[in-house]
């Protein structure tokens, strides 16, 4: 019998990268996830949300991070939830999540008083909160959303691949929207100091390895029958296009979504290898609070259905 394919990926994954202990245990709770809501016509979309952080000293106590809040990915995950898919939240620990996002900012002491000694919620404070605790009660209740979280660049990798392999079984019902912002630089564990680097000794100079591209095996070994979806992150529009398509004719996957740090929130733009969609926010919109994930969820979902009806026929 064959055996099964290893990329050059996995075996990097394997000596460079710590797996976290709890791997196969949540593999097999994505697994049975997918299985589930396949089996009654749902279509699944794993959404990966937030930054990666990168430990500097094994010991840790600095490491990098980056900017990204994890709000893309939940709100994101709400609104494929309105549209019907069961969700797999790989997020940050930590990040934003769906539904309580909307409050984030809000101190919980603030939200409460009393009320004939009983602590009740304010809801001047958090004048949506019936609303979206009902819509959240209906998710948990129906078991249609499965938060995993991760921290380092290292759980995160092993995490995705597990559930690339956990959502293979679904074949084109699988959607990858791969929103966390990843680290492209790392150091590996044998290159790094055990203890607290002492600031005695001077300057700090790090030099840090590449992270493996995983879309690449996941596009290929892991899920090849899925519909992927990844993002490019730029600081300079000029070269926002050229990038994402330079993505497409490198990984094969099916779309990506470009953006550009300051305007993420207004802009971006859907890209395939046969077209681009703008998706832009008006000033009404934003008066009307329409967040342009919506929109693109929209986008991708509609994408979906004709990937799926492709495939099938
Ligand atoms: O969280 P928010 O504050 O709401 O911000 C949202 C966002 C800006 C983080 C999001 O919209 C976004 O653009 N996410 C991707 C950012 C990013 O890492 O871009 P990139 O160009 O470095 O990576 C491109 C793609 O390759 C990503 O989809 C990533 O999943 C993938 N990748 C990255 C590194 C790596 N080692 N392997 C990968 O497969």
């Amino acid at each position: 019998m064959a055996e099964p394919r290893v990329s050059s990926i996995d075996g990097k994954l394997a000596e460079e990268f710590a797996a976290p202990s709890h791997v196969d245990e949540v593999k097999e709770k994505m697994a049975t996830f997918a299985r589930r809501h396949a089996e009654a016509g749902r279509r699944v979309v794993l959404i990966t949300s937030g930054g990666t952080k990168v430990p500097l000293e094994s010991r840790t106590v600095r490491f990098l991070d980056n900017f990204s809040s994890g709000k893309r990915g939940a709100s994101s995950a709400e609104y494929f939830l309105d549209a019907g898919y069961a969700v797999i939240f790989l997020h940050r620990h930590r990040s934003l999540h769906p539904y309580s996002r909307t409050f984030s900012a809000v101190n919980m002491l603030d939200t409460l008083q009393f009320n004939a000694g009983e602590v009740v919620v304010n809801q001047q404070v958090l004048p949506n909160i019936a609303k979206v605790l009902k819509r959240y009660r209906e998710v948990t209740d129906g078991k249609l959303l499965l938060p995993v979280d991760f921290n380092t660049l290292s759980e995160y990798l092993h995490l995705l691949k597990a559930a690339a392999q956990a959502l293979s079984t679904i074949g084109s019902k699988a959607m990858f929207y791969l929103a966390a912002a990843v680290s492209d630089f790392y150091i590996p564990a044998s290159e790094m100091p055990e203890h607290k680097i002492q600031s005695s000794n001077g300057p700090l100079q790090l030099t840090m390895n590449m992270v493996p591209k995983i879309l690449s095996p996941l596009v290929k070994d892991w899920a090849p029958k899925a519909f992927v979806i990844s993002f490019k992150l730029e600081t300079d529009a000029s070269i926002l296009l050229e990038k994402a398509r330079r993505a497409l004719d490198t990984y094969r996957h099916q779309v990506v979504v470009a953006n550009v740090l300051d305007s993420r929130r207004g802009y971006v733009m859907v890209v395939t290898p046969t077209s681009q969609d703008e998706v832009v926010l008006s000033k009404e919109d934003a008066k009307n609070e329409v967040e342009i994930e919506e929109r693109i969820v929209t986008n991708l979902t509609a994408a979906h259905d004709h990937f799926i009806t492709q495939q099938a026929g």
